[in-house]
């Protein structure tokens, strides 16, 4: 389907989950290259507080609601315009949740059964809800509420964005045009952090939250983050070559090169020869360079709460004029309403 012809730029929809603090993979694999090409898209961010609900045990509802303001606020520190990009909270909408049941009764079980965030979720917790199998359709409604064009996302979103283009080109084939297809937009370098003490395996919030040292988040402190940093697992080489390093100093040449968008080649030259007590030092200074200004921004947006839930009640009404429509074309199409 063609979007509205008056918008020439590509629709760009993405969100982060409040569960726990976000990190610097978030960060590298996503809001970061959300900021810095907002000019060239029509924008709209989400907190999406309904797919955090689907491990519930993990969240108390207090810290969720105060987390959702506290993403939506490093939105904006990241780099978004306030002016310019729509950020709302997930749950302020109901169209999401409604769009989700018409999709959840297209959508055959299978192809969730086969997405390979819910295995590996819910071999770890000891009960899951239906929640956590339907997340993805949850997921593909947010995107496709809003005619988007592009999702930037990390690496390990794009099965679920794969499936959100198979779950619209089914809907469209039984009800008629009515999805615009959304492409994944995954980023060359930094589309997988790794945990810096375990680096075969991806950087992660909930994993975080019980592990010092595993990630560096956002809003930690300088000590912290010189401690996870120093900390790091490396080998006993001297390896800093991309193509030849072990697999946790590849991570912090990754890191470094994403925050600082220096050359692989102007890397290599650098720290050939130098140990990895020098590439951390120099990686921690990028790191804190990064942080300190976003984590400024997100202390005076903070200091305004009021000003806050005002911007996010505006922007939710924003949302949800668009959402609203394609939810009603969806009501059309299946004979709802
Ligand atoms: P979430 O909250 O797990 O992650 C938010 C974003 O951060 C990226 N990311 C990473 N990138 C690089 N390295 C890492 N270690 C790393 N960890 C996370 C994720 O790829 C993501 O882009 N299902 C989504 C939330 C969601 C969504 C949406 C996203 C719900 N509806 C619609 C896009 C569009 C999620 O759990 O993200």
């Amino acid at each position: 389907m063609k979007k509205d012809q008056a918008s020439k730029k590509p629709r760009v929809f993405s969100g982060v989950q409040p569960s726990h603090d976000l990190h610097i993979g978030n960060y590298i694999g996503a809001l970061r290259n959300w900021a810095l090409k907002q000019h060239l898209s029509d924008n709209i961010f989400c907190v999406v507080d309904l797919h955090a609900l689907t491990l519930p045990e993990d969240i108390k509802p207090e810290v969720l609601r105060e987390n959702s303001r506290k993403v939506a606020a490093l939105y904006y520190a990241c780099g978004l315009d306030i002016e310019t990009n729509i950020v709302f909270i997930q749950s302020h909408l109901h169209e999401h949740a409604e769009a989700a049941w018409i999709l959840n009764c297209t959508t055959p079980l299978g192809w969730l059964q086969r997405m390979t965030q819910f295995k590996a979720k819910s071999e770890q917790a000891a009960s899951i809800g239906m929640g956590l199998l339907d997340y993805p359709v949850l997921q593909a409604a947010d995107i496709l509420l809003y005619d988007t064009d592009e999702v930037p996302v990390g690496e390990d979103q794009r099965q679920h964005i794969e499936l959100t283009r198979d779950i619209a080109i089914r809907f469209n084939n039984l009800f008629g045009e009515t999805f615009v297809l959304p492409k994944a937009v995954i980023p060359e370098e930094g589309a997988k952090v790794m945990g810096l003490d375990e680096p075969e395996a991806k950087m992660s919030k909930s994993v975080a939250r019980n592990r010092p040292g595993h990630a560096i988040n956002l809003l930690d402190n300088e000590k912290t983050i010189k401690k996870a940093i120093m900390s790091a697992v490396t080998d006993s080489e001297k390896e800093t070559r991309f193509e030849h390093a072990s697999a946790g100093v590849i991570n912090l040449l990754t890191m470094y090169r994403a925050l600082t968008h220096e050359s692989r080649d102007a890397i290599e030259a650098r720290f050939e020869g130098k140990g990895y007590g020098f590439l951390k030092k120099e990686l921690l200074g990028a790191v804190l360079e990064t942080l300190k200004p976003i984590q400024s921004k997100f202390n005076e947006i903070m200091a305004d709460r009021d000003g806050l839930e005002r911007l996010l009640a505006k922007n939710a009404d924003a949302a949800r004029e668009i959402a609203a429509k394609t939810l009603s074309k969806m009501k059309e199409a299946t004979g709802l309403g």
